[in-house]
């Protein structure tokens, strides 16, 4: 095959990435790099820069709906958005938190839940938080068909159980206790495990433990993989964000600043000009012309 004339050479196709990619980037020792996206433009921004891992995050509750925490997330809500983002993916491996209350009655019910979320909404895995308590929920999902990303350490559901926002993971029991957690959830099945707020030095001891990849969040960078909030990456936040999470763009600041010149713009009759305007073809300006002349006429 020859490329003479061309200025650069066919891009190879992207493979989608399924669980097992996710596995085999453990086994070559490869990151994996994830991110929320909870709608249509944010997915498909995030698939073509090529993320392998999108999820729709119970944060939206937070970032989108304007909550102070997530517990009030509903299954209606969180189906609405992991269908939108549905749309906007195609390489990614699309991921739907199962929103609290979603699998806390029950495991029937939980797995109702989350065949809704692959059935009715195409997402390709759930995500859910705990550890030891919900590896026999992992294990049950996992063997009715749905692939499963784990969540411990600082896990937001549980907020009022944890007394607030705080690191997790920094006594010998609670490292203990983080270890026992990772490797319950192997156990069941589990596709990757989340490890949110933790010390560098535990994230890093479980990552070394652990056979299926784990994903960072405020966990340091010896995690197999990394996840941030879109929202936080690109600045769209309104209150202080966390150490960790590093702003890549400040998005925020400029839309704002848009948003400012476009009512200067408006206010001061600027916008829209001529050429933003529809135009009339000249035979029908003549003919309206010719129409209001004489009402012209007529009023002076
Ligand atoms: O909902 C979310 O955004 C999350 C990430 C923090 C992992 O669970």
């Amino acid at each position: 095959m020859s490329f003479i004339g061309e200025r650069t050479p066919p891009a190879a196709p992207r493979p989608k990435i399924t669980v097992h990619t996710l596995a085999e980037r453990k086994r070559n020792g490869e990151k994996i790099t994830a991110l929320t996206a909870v709608d249509y433009p944010t997915a498909r921004l995030a698939d073509e820069a090529g993320t392998d891992l999108l999820l729709v995050g119970d944060s939206l509750a937070m970032t989108v709906l304007g909550h102070p925490d997530t517990l009030s997330v509903t299954m209606g809500e969180m189906l609405h958005h992991t269908r939108a983002a549905r749309r906007g993916t195609r390489h990614a491996l699309l991921v739907a938190d199962m929103p609290f209350g979603s699998y806390h009655t029950g495991v029937d019910e939980a797995v109702r839940n989350a065949v809704r979320f692959l059935k009715e909404a195409g997402a390709e895995a759930v995500k859910l938080e705990g550890g030891k308590d919900r590896a026999d929920l992992v294990e049950r999902l996992t063997r009715n068909e749905i692939p499963v990303v784990a969540h411990i350490g600082l896990t937001p559901q549980s907020l009022h159980r944890m007394g607030g926002y705080s690191v997790q993971g920094r006594s010998v029991p609670a490292i203990d206790s983080l270890l026992a957690d990772a490797a319950a959830l192997e156990g069941a099945g589990a596709v990757a495990i989340v490890l949110e707020g933790i010390p560098r030095e535990v994230a890093a001891e479980i990552s070394s433990r652990s056979t299926v990849p784990t994903i960072g969040i405020g966990a340091g960078p010896d995690c197999d993989g990394q996840i941030l909030v879109f929202h936080d990456l690109a600045q769209l936040t309104f209150a202080p964000s966390a150490k960790f999470a590093r702003r890549f763009a400040e998005a925020g600041t400029l839309l704002r600043e848009a948003i400012t010149r476009y009512r200067d713009e408006v206010l001061g009759g600027r916008f829209p000009n001529d050429a933003e305007s529809y135009h009339l073809p000249r035979a029908v300006r003549e003919q309206m012309e010719a129409q209001t002349e004489p009402a012209v006429e007529a009023l002076g």
